[in-house]
């Protein structure tokens, strides 16, 4: 039997975080990575160009490559996109969204605070999160416009900085929280930096390891799921395939394998008529 396919999307690298945590937890499982990084960043964008363009290029992945999952690996996208969907595909479709709940669950001195777009902090739906599962809590919310960017200037080996980063923070150092939400899926590759800012902080929480259990769930549920396997014994590449819709990023096969997570073939220009294969 070929092995489960999982397609996951964001709008650049930082999906690639939540592709990683899959592998480490499903090494049998192929992975398709979809990167929109033509319509990058999509915390600067409106909501009805995020969803038409989520829609339209998960539908035409789909078509050019059967997955069993969806992985929307982009809170900003996940907070807008997932009813419309939902609506144009019977595919499972997992989204991320920032992991408020856990959060509050670890919060000592309930102080906590969140990072993510700046489109994603604004949005209605981080406020019922808050409101619902850490109402006796001080959230501090950073929806800084560089960080995103930092985090995909890694691939080309720059790195970020540290100076801006801890300037970025101060307003967490001043409430002194203890726990910190990663609310968007490129955070976590920042993070050396970020805890270097940040040094008194407990918990850095983000969702990559919840969302691999959820499409766990979803495999085994579809009579899917191959066996539990030790990480490392499974698909290799991990990666079948890196379709991204501007130019593909020139260091990423590195980049990746560093991450854990070998690409077979890497797409740029997708789905213009560039060949699969070339970047
Ligand atoms: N990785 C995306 C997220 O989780 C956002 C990046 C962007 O602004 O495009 O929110």
């Amino acid at each position: 039997m070929a092995a489960p396919r999982v397609l996951v999307f964001d709008s650049g690298v930082g999906g690639l975080s939540v592709a990683a945590c899959i592998h480490q937890a499903l090494p049998g499982v192929e992975l398709v990575y979809l990167a929109d990084n033509a319509g990058f960043p999509y915390g600067g964008q409106s909501e009805q160009v995020v969803i038409s363009r989520c829609c339209d290029l998960i539908a035409e992945c789909l078509d050019q490559f059967p997955c069993e999952v969806v992985v929307v690996a982009c809170n900003t996208a996940s907070t807008v996109v997932l009813p419309h969907l939902r609506a144009i595909t019977e595919v499972p479709v997992v989204g991320v969204v920032p992991a408020v709940k856990p959060a509050a669950a670890c919060s000592v001195n309930r102080r906590i605070g969140l990072l993510a777009t700046p489109a994603t902090v604004k949005r209605p739906y981080l406020d019922e999160l808050i409101a619902e599962f850490a109402a006796d809590c001080e959230v501090v919310r950073i929806g800084h416009p560089g960080l995103v960017d930092w985090a995909e200037q890694l691939v080309q080996g720059s790195e970020p900085p540290q100076a801006e980063i801890d300037q970025a923070m101060l307003p967490l150092r001043t409430a002194a929280v203890d726990t910190v939400v990663l609310g968007c899926t490129h955070y976590p590759l920042l993070l050396p930096w970020l805890r270097k800012s940040l040094p008194e902080v407990e918990a850095w929480v983000e969702s990559g390891e919840a969302i691999a259990r959820r499409v766990g769930h979803l495999l085994e549920h579809g009579g899917r799921l191959i066996e539990a396997e030790t990480p490392g014994a499974g698909a290799d590449p991990a990666v079948i395939q890196a379709c991204f819709t501007g130019a593909a990023p020139s260091d990423i096969s590195a980049f990746m394998m560093e991450m854990g997570i070998a690409v077979a073939q890497v797409a740029g220009h997708w789905p213009g008529v560039t060949a699969a294969g070339s970047a």
